[in-house]
């Protein structure tokens, strides 16, 4: 049986603009949603919500004030809005086929409600995406990556809001029109079932301020549907052979015992992230979803035609991050206080080893993914992120021997070459930031994914120097040998 990676296999890295271009303010960008979130290190484990709470268009301004003592990292990165040449002619020289990155919404559209777009944030792309092919590397773009304008949360309550619908597609046309001779590839919204986690960051809905939290969510994730409907259209209109497609975060969930309990619970919990990209890559609403979202008091209003906009959109591949899996228990006080999974909060897996953070890592997970995905939609899969945060030690000679990594990562390959010989149709891999980024849900420096250490630390204090990890070495390597020299 043969494991061998397709020819043209897209190897690569992912990264997404507010975790690694910094520059929040310069050249005419307004504030998105990450740049009013702080890292406080009495909770490094801050939250999204804490940011949030009560806040009030005076805290927002107090937010926009450049010698405010808060620290926000995310308004930083790594400075890749200006070391991008050099990062780039990195990951060239790791032979990265691709490179997975997002637009700044809040570059191109300050306040996300304007009817022309800012010129200096479209050209910072067009250089940025002209680097990337003077080296070869396919752009893979996602157009949401927790990371919308703040002024469409303050002043038109997010995505619950209809018209946010057509200030995306005007943004998505704008890019799409743009870089039409540059960019192919691109994906709607990044990880669009979190907004179960996180509705602030993903539809812009602040939690305390409303009653009905369920009905906003499942409200923001139907317009952000349509909405990625509609840019499929018009990608596809604007861009000949372009490819749309959408992207999940998809853990595997076990049931904690046999019982028929705990595999009802799993089943349902496993759902409950299907369900949004059954309707991006189906076309429709799946038949349990009347149900679901019944039982959990939504009553989704669909403008006239919406149905039919789903229908006649899909995407035309279905991505996904995964790091971890998690196990289900049909016994909620079993939940409660587990320690196997920060994000959903399953119960410890005792097959299972843990990342420094608590993530299970879960190799055999990804070859169970695949399968579930492939059979799922029969449509072509991309692994949009995988990665392993961990604390990095600098050795005095400068060198970072980050064995653990690529443990990680050989793992997780040789569950992709099992996938692969089992017949799914995979085009390819981006390693989450293949170059140290702030943390999404810590916002720290120092939970560090990359093949590429960068000087600074969670405070943002460092020189920002770009150095080889001993992975560096190691996945250009595999990228060389199109993943058969582990
Ligand atoms: C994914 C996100 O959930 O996980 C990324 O799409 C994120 O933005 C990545 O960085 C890893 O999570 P974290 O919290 O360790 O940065």
């Amino acid at each position: 049986m043969s494991k061998a990676f397709p020819e043209g296999f897209l190897w690569g890295g992912a990264t997404a603009a507010n975790q690694l271009e910094g520059a929040w303010n310069a050249d005419g960008k307004g504030l998105s949603v990450s740049d009013v979130y702080t890292f406080d290190v009495t909770t490094p484990k801050a939250r999204w919500l804490d940011q949030w709470l009560g806040m009030t268009h005076q805290q927002v301004a107090e937010a926009q004030d450049p010698n405010s003592t808060k620290y926000y990292p995310k308004r930083n990165g790594n400075d890749f809005y200006h070391h991008y040449k050099e990062d780039i002619a990195l990951f060239a020289e790791m032979g990265f086929k691709c490179f997975r990155m997002s637009i700044a919404w809040t570059r191109i559209f300050p306040r996300g409600d304007e009817t022309t777009p800012n010129e200096a944030g479209l050209a910072f792309y067009d250089d940025v995406f002209n680097t990337l092919r003077q080296h070869g590397i396919e752009p893979i773009v996602s157009l949401s990556h927790y990371e919308m304008p703040l002024a469409l949360v303050t002043d038109y309550g997010g995505w619950p809001n209809r018209q946010v619908v057509d200030f995306y597609v005007r943004f998505a046309t704008t890019v799409f029109t743009r870089y039409r001779k540059q960019v192919k590839y691109w994906m709607t919204f990044n990880e669009i079932n979190c907004v179960k986690h996180h509705p602030y960051v993903s539809v812009g809905v602040i939690e305390e301020d409303h009653p009905n939290i369920e009905q906003d969510k499942y409200q923001g994730a139907h317009h952000q549907f349509v909405a990625s409907a509609l840019a499929t259209k018009a990608c596809h209109a604007i861009i000949p052979g372009s490819q749309v497609g959408c992207m999940i975060s998809y853990q595997i969930l076990y049931p904690n015992t046999c019982h028929p309990d705990d595999q009802l619970a799993c089943e349902e919990a496993q759902r409950v992230s299907l369900f949004f990209s059954d309707v991006q890559a189906r076309g429709y609403y799946p038949s349990w979803a009347k149900r679901m979202l019944a039982e959990k008091g939504v009553v989704l209003k669909m403008a006239v035609g919406d149905e039919e906009i789903l229908r006649q959109y899909p995407v035309d591949y279905v991505s996904f991050s995964y790091y971890m899996s998690s196990t289900i228990s049909a016994h909620p006080e079993k939940l409660q206080g587990a320690t196997g999974n920060l994000i959903t909060g399953g119960i410890r897996n005792p097959y299972l080893e843990t990342s420094d953070w608590g993530w299970q890592i879960d190799p055999k997970g990804l070859r169970l993914a695949l399968n579930q995905l492939y059979d799922r939609y029969q449509k072509p899969l991309f692994i949009a992120e995988n990665g392993l945060g961990a604390v990095d030690e600098v050795n005095p000679d400068g060198s970072i021997n980050d064995d653990y990594r690529i443990d990680y990562l050989r793992q997780h390959i040789e569950q992709i070459q099992e996938a692969i010989a089992d017949g799914v149709d995979l085009f390819g891999y981006t390693w989450w930031g293949p170059i140290d980024v702030v943390s999404a849900g810590t916002a720290q420096m120092s939970k560090r994914y990359g093949f590429i250490y960068v000087d600074q630390d969670d405070m943002g204090n460092g020189t920002l120097a770009r150095s080889r990890k001993k992975s560096f070495w190691w996945y250009k390597k595999v990228i060389a040998s199109n993943g058969q020299d582990l």
